[in-house]
C-alpha cells in the first residue's frame, strides 16, 4: 500500500476523499450535462461503487483520481488524476489522466489546472514516460483540456472503446499522449 499524497497550487487542491463527499459525487454523476458522453447517468448504488474503486486504486497506488476542493469556493467540485485503465487496447498498459467537474464549476479553468497537479506527479514523482488521456471523438470540452496541457492526438490512435457494445454513438474515441518533457507548463 503506497502512501496517499494530496497535491495543491494555484486556485486547486487534489485532495483524499472523504465520506461526506459521496453525495455531491453522486449528484454529479447523475446530471445529465456531466454525463452528456458517457454510456448513462450513475444512479447512487454506481457512484457509490465507482468510489469505491477510486479508493482502492489509492490504497494500492498511493495516487489515483483525487477530489478536487477549491479553497474558499467548494469543499468538492468534482474528480482530477490518474488511473489505470482496466481495459485492453493497443495503448495498454498506460497511465491515463482524466477529469469530471459538477457543470456549475466549468468555465473557470479547475479541469486544466488540476490536471496540470496530476502530470506533474505523473512525471516528476513517478517519472513516467509518457501519460495519456482518452475520450468520445464529440467530447469537445474534455478535448480542448487535452489540448490546453500540450497534448498531442494521432489519428492512427482512435480506437474503439471496448466498454460500448459496437454500433453505439460514443464508441469511436481519440487518444492523446504526453510525454515526459513535453509538457505545457
Ligand atoms: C471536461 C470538463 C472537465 C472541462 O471543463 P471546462 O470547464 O471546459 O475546462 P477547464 O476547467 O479547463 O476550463 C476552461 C474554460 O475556463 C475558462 N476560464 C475562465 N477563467 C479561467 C481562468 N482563470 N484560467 C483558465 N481558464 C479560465 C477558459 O477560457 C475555458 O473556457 P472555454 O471553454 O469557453 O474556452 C467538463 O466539461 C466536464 O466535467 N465534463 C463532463 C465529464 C467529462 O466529459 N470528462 C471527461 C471524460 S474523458
Amino acid at each position: 500500500m503506497g502512501t496517499c499524497v494530496t497535491l495543491s497550487g494555484g486556485r486547486v487542491c487534489l485532495r483524499q476523499w472523504r465520506d461526506a463527499d459521496r453525495e455531491a459525487f453522486a449528484a454529479m454523476n447523475s446530471d445529465p450535462r456531466v454525463m452528456e458522453f458517457f454510456r448513462s447517468r450513475m444512479t447512487r448504488v454506481e457512484s457509490d461503487a465507482m468510489l469505491d474503486y477510486i479508493q482502492k486504486h489509492f490504497s494500492e497506488h498511493g495516487f489515483g483520481l483525487w477530489a478536487v476542493e477549491v479553497p474558499d469556493v467548494a469543499p468538492f467540485i468534482g474528480f482530477a488524476g490518474l488511473d489505470v485503465p482496466q481495459f485492453s487496447a493497443h495503448f495498454t498498459p498506460c497511465m491515463e489522466v482524466g477529469w469530471r467537474l459538477a457543470f456549475e464549476y466549468w468555465g473557470h479553468g479547475y479541469a486544466t489546472e488540476a490536471a496540470r497537479l496530476a502530470l506533474g506527479h505523473a512525471f516528476k514523482t513517478l517519472a513516467l514516460a509518457e501519460v495519456v488521456s482518452f475520450t468520445s471523438v464529440m467530447n469537445q470540452r474534455s478535448r480542448a483540456v487535452m489540448e490546453r496541457l500540450g497534448m498531442r492526438r494521432d489519428p492512427a490512435d482512435d480506437f474503439d472503446y471496448p466498454r460500448l457494445p459496437e454500433g453505439h454513438p460514443l464508441r469511436r474515441h481519440v487518444l492523446y499522449r504526453l510525454g515526459a518533457g513535453r509538457r505545457s507548463r
